[in-house]
C-alpha cells in the first residue's frame, strides 16, 4: 500500500546548499557531517520500507529522527527530493497538484498529536469537517459524524465545543474525524502521547477494535516501545533519519539491531 524507496530528505536554507547536501548524503556523509558543513538538517536519509495494507505500522524515534517528515511525504505535504514514494499504486511526485489534493483528501487521513480542532465548531461539526470538504450534504454527513462519534464514546456530546472537552476527548474527535472520511490509510502522528496513561490505553484498544472490524492501512508515530509493542503488526524505528531496523516488536525486542533501540526497549520496560 505504501512504498518508500531510498527517499532522502534535507532541509536547507539555499538551493545550493540542498544541492551539496544531497549530494553529500548520497556519499553517505550522514546527518551531524551534513549539519555541520552546510548547516542543512538532513531529516531522512536513503529511507526505505514497505507497509501492507491493512498492516498497523509503527514508526518509532527519539526527536528529531525524522517520523513526521516521513509521514509528510507519505501523505504528499512534502516532495521526495531523493527516491520515491508510492502510495496506493500512485507516485506522489508525479501526481498533479490537483490530483494530489483529490488523492490526500479521499485516500488520506490525519490524526495529529496537537488535536487541531476548530474551537468555534461544535464536536460533531469538527468530526464532520472532511466531509464537508468532500461536499457532502448535511444531513449525511451528521449522520456519519453521529455514528464515529458513538463510536469513539462521544454521542453525547456532538454539540459540545472543544474547549468543554477534556485532552483525551479532544483526541478522540480527533479520531472520530480521521474515521469519518473512511479512508483506505491513516496516519497518525504521535496521536496519544499527551495524555494520560489509562487513557491511553484505552485509545489503543479502541484503535486494535476499529482494526479489527476493518483493517485500514495505518502508519502510527510514536516515541514509546510499550506503546508500539501493543499496538504494531511491524515497526521501524529511525534515528537520526535512518532506518535503525525494521521487523515485529517481538523481533525488535529479542535482537535489537543497535544500541540505541536496545534503550528504547530497555526505557520502555523501566517504565
Ligand atoms: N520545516 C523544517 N525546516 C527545517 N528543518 C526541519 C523542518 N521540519 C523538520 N526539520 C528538521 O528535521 C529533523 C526531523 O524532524 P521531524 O519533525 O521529522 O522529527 P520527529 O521525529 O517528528 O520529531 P518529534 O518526535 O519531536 O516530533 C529535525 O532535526 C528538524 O529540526
Ligand atoms: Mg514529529
Amino acid at each position: 500500500m505504501i512504498a518508500i524507496d531510498g527517499v532522502s530528505h534535507l532541509f536547507a536554507s539555499q538551493s545550493r546548499t540542498l544541492r551539496q547536501g544531497l549530494a553529500a548524503a548520497g556519499q553517505r556523509a550522514g546527518r551531524t557531517r551534513i549539519l555541520r558543513t552546510l548547516e542543512a538538517t538532513l531529516a531522512l536519509d536513503d529511507v526505505s520500507l514497505t507497509i501492507d495494507e491493512g498492516e498497523l505500522f509503527v514508526v518509532m524515534g527519539l526527536s528529531g529522527s525524522g517520523k513526521s517528515t516521513l509521514i509528510r511525504l507519505i501523505n504528499g505535504l512534502l516532495q521526495p527530493q531523493r527516491g520515491r514514494v508510492v502510495v496506493d499504486g500512485h507516485d506522489v511526485a508525479v501526481m498533479q497538484k490537483r490530483e494530489l489534493v483529490a488523492f490526500r483528501r479521499d485516500r488520506i487521513s490525519m490524526v495529529f498529536q496537537s488535536f487541531a480542532l476548530f474551537p468555534h465548531r461544535t464536536v460533531g461539526e469538527n468530526a464532520a469537517f472532511g466531509l464537508q470538504i468532500e461536499g457532502m450534504n448535511k444531513a449525511d454527513r451528521e449522520a456519519r459524524a453521529r455514528h464515529w462519534l458513538e463510536r469513539v464514546g462521544l454521542g453525547q456530546h456532538m454539540l459540545a465545543f472543544p474547549h468543554e472537552l477534556s485532552g483525551g476527548m479532544r483526541q478522540r474527535v480527533g479520531l472520530a474525524r480521521a474515521l469519518c472520511v473512511e479512508a483506505a490509510i491513516m496516519l497518525l502522528d504521535q496521536p496519544f502521547s499527551a495524555l494520560d496513561p489509562i487513557t491511553r490505553v484505552d485509545l489503543q484498544d479502541l484503535l486494535l477494535e476499529l482494526q479489527s472490524e476493518l483493517p485500514r492501512t495505518v502508519v502510527f508515530v510514536t516515541h514509546d516501545f510499550s506503546e508500539a509493542r501493543r499496538l504494531a503488526d511491524r515497526m521501524a524505528v529511525l534515528e537520526e533519519g535512518r532506518v535503525a531496523q525494521i521487523g515485529t516488536p517481538k523481533a525488535v525486542q529479542m535482537v535489537p539491531a543497535s544500541d540505541h533501540v536496545a534503550r528504547f526497549i530497555e526505557a520502555a520496560t523501566l517504565s
